[in-house]
């Protein structure tokens, strides 16, 4: 008898229901690639710095690998960075204000060395998102620990460079400081433009941090 492939793993759109297996993923690889798990870093504040603006306010460019009705990867994309950026602040805020007054997480030292890595990285930042504006559109992709190396990052990629081309864009950015982001991106045509370090986080020292962008 012979075995049959595997098929590939579908892509949809998000679903809200989804909300809660993106902040899972987002939490097992938010630490340069790798979970946060043993930092002790709270997941809610962690997935609604990184998630929330995308699912809120870009649900139409935030994609999901489905494995059997389990949500294993999402790429949370956006085809207009500088108005995304304009925006992130007045999201977040009722949020951090929520997390650190209101549920008093400020006196913890994981959200104090989160909120610290915040303040030092804003001036990298700031110099990628001038360096990125050639390429307007941005992407971040996480596939769950278990499931990586099985096609879905591959699939969501081909599938957003695809959206972004058809909606007229000139151009996708990543900013990526995991160790096996540069090979994955350079792997779908994205060339570096700017390298940096990241500030250290729980122990890691600074990584490199690095911009790429393609052009569509
Ligand atoms: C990096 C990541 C998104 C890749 O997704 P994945 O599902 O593991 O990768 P896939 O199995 O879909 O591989 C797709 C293709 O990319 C290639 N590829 C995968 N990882 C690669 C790497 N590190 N370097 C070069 N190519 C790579 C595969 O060979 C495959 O090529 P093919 O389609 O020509 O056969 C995923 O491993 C991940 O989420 N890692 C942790 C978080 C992270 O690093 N996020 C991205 C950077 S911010």
């Amino acid at each position: 008898m012979t075995s049959s492939p595997t098929p590939p793993l579908p892509i949809r759109l998000f679903r809200s229901e989804d909300e809660p297996a993106l902040r899972r993923i987002c939490y097992q690889t938010a630490w340069f690639g790798s979970s946060m798990e043993a930092t002790g870093a709270d997941e809610c504040l962690v997935s609604d710095l990184l998630l929330l603006p995308y699912l809120r306010y870009t649900p139409e460019t935030v994609w999901v690998a489905d494995h059997g009705g389990q949500v294993v990867g999402y790429l949370t994309g956006c085809l207009d960075t500088v108005r995304l950026d304009r925006l992130r602040p007045w999201i977040l805020a009722p949020r951090l204000f929520r997390h650190l007054v209101l549920r008093r997480r400020l006196v913890q030292p994981p959200t104090r060395a989160l909120l610290r890595y915040g303040l030092q990285s804003r001036f990298v930042h700031r110099e990628f998102q001038r360096e990125a504006t050639p390429w307007p559109a941005h992407l971040h992709l996480n596939i769950a620990p278990a499931h990586q190396g099985t096609g879905a990052g591959g699939r969501l990629m081909r599938h957003f460079l695809q959206k972004a081309k058809n909606a007229g864009s000139a151009g996708i950015h990543v900013t990526t400081s995991s160790p096996h982001g540069p090979s994955f991106f350079e792997h779908y045509g994205f060339q570096p433009v700017l390298e940096r370090k990241t500030p250290a986080l729980f122990g890691r020292p600074p990584q490199p941090w690095l911009l790429m962008a393609v052009s569509l």
